[in-house]
């Protein structure tokens, strides 16, 4: 599987057997041609395994064959899962390695979220990562790499939420006279959660009821949760550092530099930031890092052939 007759290595999925697709709005995965057909069970399902157990001390240990599920059902079923992840169909193709590190930081961030999704251990306790950044740094990217190696590598149940479509649908569901605990329940309970774009939202009362309770249960239950957020972790307002020497700065400067560094403590409020602080360990990507929404499309209009030019003639 993953693996051609010939031993070669599948160029469409690189021997992962699976492939990750945009499909509308949504990241969708399904298995690879290569591997459509089990090589293993010949499309049965099962595949007997050896056994050895000693049932009597006077015989010794026995071997036999049991039919256990083939490995094909196990990566049908992980696909299948990743399709209710919620993962955007934007983050479809990222992955650990098409990831550029521009900084330090940046470095540090795959590093961690790398380090974090191969060394998940399942059922223990594993400390989340909140990753904090200008726009167009590669935060939903890592969020989409992480989960996905999770779900797919690893076999976890996982989800992804971004924090205003989340709360638009409590609210729907508010109106369908849900409880919000009803909603909120299943991604209580989710082994893993990636909330992105934390901090946004009109910080309303029901928003912050909402957030509270979501964070509060998963501390309570020690479960494992990754965030994003364009809002800054500094846990206070850097005003003496990014001043510039004094004399050289009005205070409507020193006001404007305070004004531009929001702080992720005040969008969510004490009691969330404290246990933030407890479950995850922070990175933040300076203000210069690149957008590389923008790079791409500063190459995108950079004078080059003509659209269409690279055609053949007479298409
Ligand atoms: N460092 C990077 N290396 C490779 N691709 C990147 C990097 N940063 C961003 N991208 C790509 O640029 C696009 C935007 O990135 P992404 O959505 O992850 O940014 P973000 O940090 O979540 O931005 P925002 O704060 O606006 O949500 C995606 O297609 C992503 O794959
Ligand atoms: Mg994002
Ligand atoms: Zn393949
Ligand atoms: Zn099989």
């Amino acid at each position: 599987m993953g693996t051609k007759a010939s031993g070669e290595v599948c160029g469409e999925c690189g021997g992962r057997t699976y492939l990750i697709e945009r499909r509308g709005d949504r990241a969708h995965a399904r298995v690879c041609t290569c591997s459509a057909r089990c090589g293993l069970c010949e499309g049965r399902g099962y595949a007997y395994e050896t056994r050895e157990e000693t049932f009597s001390a006077k015989v010794g240990p026995k071997r036999y064959e049991v039919l256990v599920p083939c490995v094909c059902q196990h990566r049908a079923r992980r696909i299948d899962h990743f399709n209710t992840v919620g993962l955007p169909s934007v983050a479809a193709h990222a992955s650990f390695e098409n990831y550029r590190a521009f900084n330090e930081a940046q470095d540090r961030a795959r590093n961690g979220a790398m380090h974090f999704a191969h060394h998940y251990a399942k059922g223990g306790v594993n400390k989340g990562f909140i990753l904090s950044g200008p726009v167009g740094t590669g935060k939903t990217h890592l969020l989409a790499a992480t989960l996905k190696h999770l779900v797919l590598e690893v076999g976890l149940e996982a989800r992804y939420v971004e924090i205003s479509l989340l709360y638009a649908t409590i609210r729907r569901g508010f109106q369908e006279g849900k409880s919000g605990g009803e909603i909120i329940g299943p991604l209580s309970d989710v082994e893993v959660l990636a909330i992105d774009e934390m901090g946004k939202g009109r910080g309303s009362q029901f928003e912050m009821e909402t957030l509270d309770e979501l964070i509060a249960r998963r501390y309570n239950a020690g479960r494992t949760t990754l965030f994003a957020t364009n809002y800054s972790l500094e846990p206070e307002r850097k005003s003496v550092r990014t001043a510039a020497p004094s004399g050289y700065r009005t205070t409507e400067d020193a006001k404007t530099a305070a004004r531009d560094v929001e702080l992720l403590r005040e969008r969510v409020g004490e009691r969330i930031y404290s246990r933030l602080c407890e479950m995850c360990s922070f990175v933040e990507l300076p203000k210069e890092t690149p957008d590389q929404r923008r790079m791409r499309q500063e190459l995108d209009v950079r004078p080059g052939p003509p659209p269409g030019g690279m055609r053949g003639p007479g298409r």
